[in-house]
């Protein structure tokens, strides 16, 4: 409802024709340096600077970021808005990623929820925390598909697929903009970046451009976003911040977006780097002339473009408009209004118990095993018991710091739960809980091996926390080399070989090699990064309090030479044949993920039956339901994410072999099973034809119905003319 109220007020505002004409009187009045400076966006370091006031006084300055506090942006706004000529209010942006203080999953982790509702509502809650902070705009969401977990950025986004990249994204868009603006990023490809390697080029298709890395984004810009961010990458040679094609031509022309574009950090400059401009006025010249409205700490807008404008050389309409999609957005804000936009954080408890519930839902559980023979042998490792003696061993598991993640803006780690916390608030008093570092996240000393090891004899069961540390993902932080850091591997085999079942849990922000773990270690557990909740998340889950239901949104290679790997890939002419060594494989690893998209375990089981397709034939224009009887054939109530792949199987164009097109998360009880309807718009086939257009080709398509991208229930209907 409040979703509705928003957009209506925004709509309303827009299309109140006193603030159009104020806006074009606005302008009129406004002299060319005037009309750069609202284009010229700075960082602040916590609080401006005395040149930016200098800068806003003088309206030259559309923006600043990184100010942090209210009452630092609000005695800058005070000078643009009682002190400037024009008393043009500012944006104030800021990296609210996942969570203000209050942080939530990283956002590949919330991700692998599967529950866009979840997306929605830490979005709404980070944004009306740090809209009482004095931020109206973040740099959120990040919807870079990325299939390579190489690259760090693979933390901030929602994985491989465009389908649930889309989803997430539309929902960060609306929870975000209850309260303050959303800025969709990186405009576009980005996660392409060659061999993982940070802000590297890229080689990209249309095709695949279109039919992978841009729908995220299509989808933000119909749920309304605000503005979009430029990215640092070129896509074949051509930056993308100085791209018409993708800012003026798709983004404008196509789908008919009305924000503004704010340019990456120094991404105008860097076109100079690129190679594509020659000097700063030319870097400048050629970005604003692609569509990039706002100038992001280059500067270069407002100190070397006035020359060109006044001899024509950038036209002036150029510039208009683009003062005018910033004036515009400012407008929609309300900042006309009410510059300062006074709000209340919600209530620490309240933020609490949303990171809680959201991190549970982000826990994948990878593996789970029965450890020991005889009687003992048919229990799998996980949930645990509460009164059996747990080692708690790992660099990780009573960190306070990493838990935060990449991107945690104003997170401290004071208020971060650890898992040896959550833990040890879980079990009753009479319950031992053993605790030892055993190494640092990158050590290469084994000197804390012994008290972890004796840690671990003296246990039933060792829960050993592994992982990365929170900025080893994120922005500059590609990985050559994807297994656990420093001497963890080693530890991990030291306390497995003391015979203790062990529980490997996983903090990290990309996908993991976790080849011998996957061989050796009973139970192992995916928490990303989980934010503020981390410790109790995972101990509600360890102890099963709640049942895990998350599910992997990203590929998880056996090795990294499987790397680019990824669910939605086509068949090739060869297509694997482990009988025939002339085909698409290796010689020496299998090509099949050791998780694949969509996998999760529960600490139920549920069987899938009778799927059904509401049609055998269906034109462009229908939806075919598919329908599937989904059964908790295990002892606990559970969660299962019920995912829909579609496979085009002849088209014009060679199709990927399946497509998440639907998923459905469905809560059963013990021995309940339910009819689960998933509903296929044939109109949303499309892909990209031979003449570069989008079309659905009549003929017959697959559908799968199951628990992961490599399993389930097959059924087919034809798609005709
Ligand atoms: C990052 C962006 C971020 C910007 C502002 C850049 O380095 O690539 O994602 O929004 O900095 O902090």
């Amino acid at each position: 409802m409040l979703r509705i109220c928003n957009s209506l007020l925004f709509a309303v505002l827009l299309a109140t024709p006193m603030a159009a004409q104020s806006l074009d009187s606005l302008l009129a009045r406004m002299t060319l340096e005037e009309k750069l400076g609202q284009l010229n966006l700075l960082s602040a370091n916590g609080r401006a600077s005395p040149q930016q006031i200098q800068l806003a006084r003088d309206g030259k300055l559309g923006g600043l970021f990184n100010v942090i506090g209210a009452e630092n942006s609000g005695a800058v706004q005070r000078v643009a808005v009682t002190e400037s000529r024009l008393k043009i209010p500012l944006l104030f942006g800021l990296d609210v990623i996942h969570g203000y203080r209050a942080i939530f999953p990283i956002p590949l982790g919330e991700a692998a929820s599967f529950d866009p509702d979840a997306a929605e509502a830490t979005a709404r809650a980070a944004g009306q925390e740090a809209a009482a902070f004095g931020i109206n705009w973040t740099y959120a969401p990040m919807v870079d598909i990325a299939r390579d977990p190489r690259w760090g950025r693979i933390a901030e986004g929602s994985g491989e697929d465009p389908y649930l990249g889309s989803l997430m994204a539309a929902a960060r868009v609306r929870g975000f903009q209850q309260n303050i603006f959303a800025t969709v990023k990186h405009f576009a490809g980005y996660g392409a970046a060659e061999a993982g390697r940070e802000y590297n080029e890229t080689e990209i298709s249309q095709r695949t451009m279109r039919e992978v890395y841009l729908p995220p984004f299509k989808a933000a810009v119909d749920a309304g976003v605000a503005s979009l961010m430029s990215a640092f990458n070129d896509i074949s040679g051509v930056p993308a911040s100085g791209n018409a094609w993708l800012t003026d031509t798709v983004l404008r022309r196509e789908w008919g977006f009305s924000g503004f574009v704010v340019s990456d950090w120094t991404s105008v400059a860097e076109l100079i780097n690129h190679g594509v401009a020659g000097s700063q006025a030319e870097a400048g010249r050629r970005a604003l002339t692609a569509g990039v409205d706002m100038d992001m700490q280059s500067s270069i807008y407002v100190d070397s473009l006035a020359a060109l404008v006044r001899s024509n050389r950038i036209p002036m309409a150029v510039v208009d408009s683009a003062v005018m999609r910033i004036l515009r957005a400012k407008l929609r804000l309300g900042l006309f209004r009410d510059p300062y936009r006074a709000r209340t954080a919600p209530p620490n408890t309240e933020l609490r118990a949303l990171a809680r519930r959201v991190a549970g839902e982000s826990i994948v559980l990878l593996k789970n095993e029965p450890v020991g023979r005889g009687a003992a042998c048919c229990a799998p490792t996980l949930p645990l018991s509460k009164s059996a003696t747990i080692a708690v061993i790992g660099p990780l598991a009573d960190n306070k710091e990493e838990p935060l993640g990449p991107w945690h803006t104003q997170g401290r780690a004071e208020d971060v739960v650890t898992v040896l916390q959550g833990i040890k608030a879980k079990v009753p008093a009479g319950t031992q809980v053993v605790y030892a570092q055993g190494a640092g996240i990158e050590d290469t000393a084994t000197a804390g091996f012994a008290a972890a090891v004796a840690a671990a004899r003296q246990a039933k069961v060792a829960v050993l926390v592994l992982g990365e540390r929170g900025d080893m993902s994120g922005e500059a932080a590609s990985r050559a080399s994807l297994g656990l850091p420093g001497v963890q591997q080693q530890l991990l085999e030291a306390v497995a070989a003391t015979g203790t079942p062990v529980v490997l849990v996983l903090m990290n922000g990309r996908p993991l090699i976790l080849e011998w773990a996957s061989d050796h270690v009973p139970a192992i557990v995916e928490t990303w990064f989980l934010g503020i909740e981390a410790g109790n998340a995972t101990a509600d889950v360890l102890f099963g309090d709640v049942n895990p239901s998350a599910r992997l949104p990203v590929t998880f290679p056996r090795v990294l030479g499987q790397v680019p790997i990824y669910y939605n890939r086509r068949n090739t002419g060869r297509p694997p044949d482990p009988n025939n060594k002339y085909t698409s494989k290796y010689i020496d690893v299998p090509v099949t993920p050791r998780y694949p998209f969509g996998f999760g375990l529960s600490y139920t089981t549920f069987s899938y039956g009778n799927l059904r397709l509401s049609a055998a034939r269906a034109r462009a224009r229908d939806t075919v339901t598919a329908t599937v009887t989904v059964t908790n054939t295990g002892s606990r109530e559970g969660t299962e994410v019920v995912q829909l792949y579609v496979r085009d199987e002849v088209a014009s164009v060679s199709r990927p072999l399946r497509e998440l097109k639907a998923f459905r998360r469905v809560t059963l009880k013990p021995g309940e099973s339910k009819a689960i309807d998933l509903p296929i718009a044939v109109k949303d086939l499309w892909f990209i034809g031979l003449d570069m257009k989008p079309v659905v080709e009549p003929g017959m398509f697959r559908v799968y119905v199951g628990p992961n991208s490599a399993e389930g229930q097959e059924a087919t209907f034809e798609c005709i003319p």
